[in-house]
């Protein structure tokens, strides 16, 4: 079980794993698959609270405070943003947007901060993304490139980047499951390129 909470004395947020169960990291990491198809079925603040402290509980380079991170249960800010995010399939009824703010992480990491903050957010989104199943959820991951166009349907200020967009739900009883997963192979090298481990 994987439960969030609030540190006092650092006034930050963490995930802590209570009553680990052994093996289950491993059957979640099994049963993650991209949703698209979400059923009409809100989801409690709390759960939703839950998969944003597991996404802020990410590191970031240099531990600097560039990632923001926010839920959209609204559904007229969520049609908003499916107009304008063809890749955003999904018709969930929550989204958990991740945002880098670009200028702090230039100015605090240096020019590598712009790259090390899209390394930053997709370890945030997988975060989430474990949290979500652990929590009965679904998710999966999407990018937007109309960048103008999501700042002005959320108010942000020009220097956050939207990175990742997860639709956020319960599967609908169709949703790909593991059992129809196709796996591509990643090759695995040992100690030099072309050593791969059979
Ligand atoms: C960086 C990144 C961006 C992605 N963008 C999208 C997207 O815009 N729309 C979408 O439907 N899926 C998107 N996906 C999901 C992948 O297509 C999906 O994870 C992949 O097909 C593997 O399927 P699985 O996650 O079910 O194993 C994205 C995945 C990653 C890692």
């Amino acid at each position: 079980m994987v439960c969030a909470c609030i540190d006092i004395g650092t006034n930050t947020t963490r995930v802590l794993v209570a009553d680990a169960e052994k093996g289950k990291l491993t059957e979640v990491l099994q049963r993650r698959r991209a949703c698209r198809d979400f059923r009409d079925e809100p989801v409690a603040p709390e759960l939703l609270r839950r998969v944003a402290a597991a996404a802020a509980s990410a590191s970031t380079a240099s531990n600097v405070p560039y990632r923001h991170l926010m839920i959209v249960d609204d559904p007229r800010v969520i049609r908003a943003i499916r107009q304008i995010s063809p890749a955003l399939r999904a018709d969930p009824p929550c989204l958990l947007i991740v945002m880098t703010d670009v200028a702090m992480a230039v100015e605090r990491v240096g020019r590598v901060g712009e790259v090390s903050s899209l390394i930053d957010s997709g370890a945030a989104g997988e975060n989430a993304w474990l949290a979500a199943i652990d929590a009965g959820l679904a998710t999966g991951f999407t990018m937007i490139s109309a960048m103008a166009g999501i700042r002005t349907i959320l108010g942000l200020p020009d220097i956050l980047r939207v990175d990742l967009i997860m639709p956020l739900g319960y599967p609908a009883e169709h949703a790909p499951t593991v059992s129809r997963r196709r796996r591509p192979s990643t090759p695995l090298h040992v100690n030099q390129y072309g050593h791969v481990d059979s």
